[in-house]
């Protein structure tokens, strides 16, 4: 499955993102699977007109329900027919102190509730210059996806998104993105002791400073099926030639 999600982050008032939610979703758009991600607020709205793509909440409480003010429950996301949730993002890891063990809970219930975890992992930059990037990226998937079986994986998606790439312009060169790719899927083939036509199957999209001009290199590589994409999500052209670069 080839994906490009659009991630729009804390962007975009009311009339900007309708705007864009209506241009993107009229488009018919063949062999790509298009999920946006838009602001919390504005999934209710959109996922009444769903035609061409589909919706990602940003995050999910960790908890089921009750008095936990201002959170959002994974059976409410379903309820109003998300199928995808943002999970792990680095933004979420440093600036709301999730942990890898709430990650896995958060995990978990999704899947109970039959929505598709994006689960993103990645190593800041000094975890690369260290050389110890495979061993973050590593134990992000085991203690994230901790407890999971094959057929939960199997409605998972994995974004690999170096935290060094991540709105800064500085994009993993398609070697870089390819070599933590097959390292992330050869992890998972041992892990789920998977077939290689199944493993094949799970998508992994690449995320940091992806945008029109290095999309098309960068979903060339074997192992990345798309992008998780931030900044060039928000502008309808950037976004669609994206779509356009497998
Ligand atoms: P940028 O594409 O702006 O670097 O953001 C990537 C990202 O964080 C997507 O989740």
């Amino acid at each position: 499955m080839k994906v490009v999600a659009g991630n729009w982050k804390m962007n975009m008032n009311y009339k900007e993102a309708s705007a864009l939610f209506n241009s993107l979703n009229n488009r018919l758009i063949n062999d790509v699977e298009v999920i946006l991600c838009p602001p919390s607020i504005y999934l209710s709205e959109f996922s009444n007109k769903l035609k061409n793509v589909k919706l990602a909440a940003q995050n999910v409480s960790s908890f089921i329900s009750g008095a936990y003010t201002g959170e959002v429950s994974a059976q409410m996301l379903k309820n109003i027919g998300v199928d995808y949730c943002l999970i792990g993002h680095s933004e979420r890891r440093a600036l709301f102190n999730e942990t890898n063990e709430v990650i896995n809970t958060k995990i978990h219930l999704l899947l109970e509730n039959e929505i598709s975890p994006i689960f993103c992992c990645g190593e800041s930059l000094t975890d690369r210059e260290s050389g110890v990037q495979n061993e973050i990226i590593h134990n992000q998937l085991e203690l994230g996806m901790n407890g999971l079986d094959l057929t939960q994986l199997q409605n998972c998606i994995i974004a690999y998104e170096p935290v060094w790439a991540i709105g800064t312009g500085l994009t993993a060169t398609s070697d870089q993105a390819q070599e933590m790719h097959f390292f992330i899927r050869n992890y998972l083939k041992k892990r789920f002791q998977i077939e290689n036509e199944i493993l094949s199957q799970i998508p992994i999209l690449y995320g940091g400073s992806c945008n029109a001009e290095n999309a098309s290199e960068i979903f060339s590589k074997n192992d990345v099926n798309g992008g998780l994409i931030g900044g060039a999500a928000l502008k309808e052209d950037t976004f669609s030639s994206i779509i356009q670069s497998f």
